[in-house]
């Protein structure tokens, strides 16, 4: 649990919030040096989506989708904005979310919202979203947090809708990272934090074609249970 780890939620969240300050708005301050494993981290994102959203009894509609944790828009660019008509994104660091503007180009027009909120805070608006795709932060946020914005996230889908997390699981327990600070959860924690969400599991898969250095990265879909 993240309460052994994290003894002062306050610096928790302040010490990322400088770390991120700090990082160029590019690809490869995204992903921490690793911009090279952007085509096929999409891709994959991609083909896991596709099973989901489009026409049909249960599928998921393709009018609007949320980036929690965007960054500059790199999923919002070659993931969201392709498949979505609209986007809206949030993130807590307001220089790329201003990078985002240039960074998505003519596309970026269809970004209704840019919202610059920590998710520990963040609501979306109720029965919003077709999917809510959450890649990349949530060891940004401690257990509770996570729990409570999962539960927030529930109520701001619309009928049929879906939230997708896709991060880096440990093999077992907690880590946490004090550079950027942020922990890594494994599998299983995972799985109860977003049952006590009160989200069933649709889908779980580990990513392929990742350098053998890195943690596993699983995408995990889910709906409400
Ligand atoms: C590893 S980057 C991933 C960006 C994007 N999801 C991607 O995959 O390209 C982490 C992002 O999370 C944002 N972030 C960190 N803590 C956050 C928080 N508490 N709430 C919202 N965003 C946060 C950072 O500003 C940064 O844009």
């Amino acid at each position: 649990m993240t309460t052994e780890v994290v003894d002062d939620e306050v610096a928790f969240y302040s010490k990322a919030q400088k770390y991120w300050k700090n990082i160029p708005p590019t690809v490869d301050g995204m992903l921490g040096g690793y911009g090279h494993i952007s085509n096929i981290d999409i891709n994959s994102s991609k083909k896991f989506l596709q099973r989901f959203v489009g026409d049909g009894a249960g599928k998921v509609g393709a009018n609007l989708a949320l980036d929690c944790g965007a960054g500059i828009g790199r999923i919002t660019k070659r993931l969201l904005l392709p498949m979505f008509k609209k986007v809206d994104m949030v993130d807590v660091t307001e220089s790329f979310l201003a990078k985002a503007k240039v960074f998505l180009g003519e596309d970026g027009k269809r970004v209704e919202n840019y919202f610059c909120c920590g998710l520990q805070f963040f609501a979306p608006q109720s029965q919003r979203y077709d999917v809510i795709w959450i890649q990349w932060v949530i060891g940004h946020l401690t257990d509770e947090h996570l729990t409570q914005f999962l539960k927030r996230c529930k109520k701001g889908l619309r009928s049929n809708g879906i939230i997708c997390i896709k991060d880096n699981v440990t093999q077992e327990g907690l880590v946490m990272d004090e550079v950027d600070s942020s922990v890594c959860r494994d599998l299983g924690t995972l799985r109860k934090i977003i049952k006590l969400a009160g989200l069933s599991m649709l889908a779980e898969e580990k990513q392929d074609n990742f350098p053998d250095e890195i943690y596993q990265v699983y995408s995990l879909a889910m709906r409400p249970s």
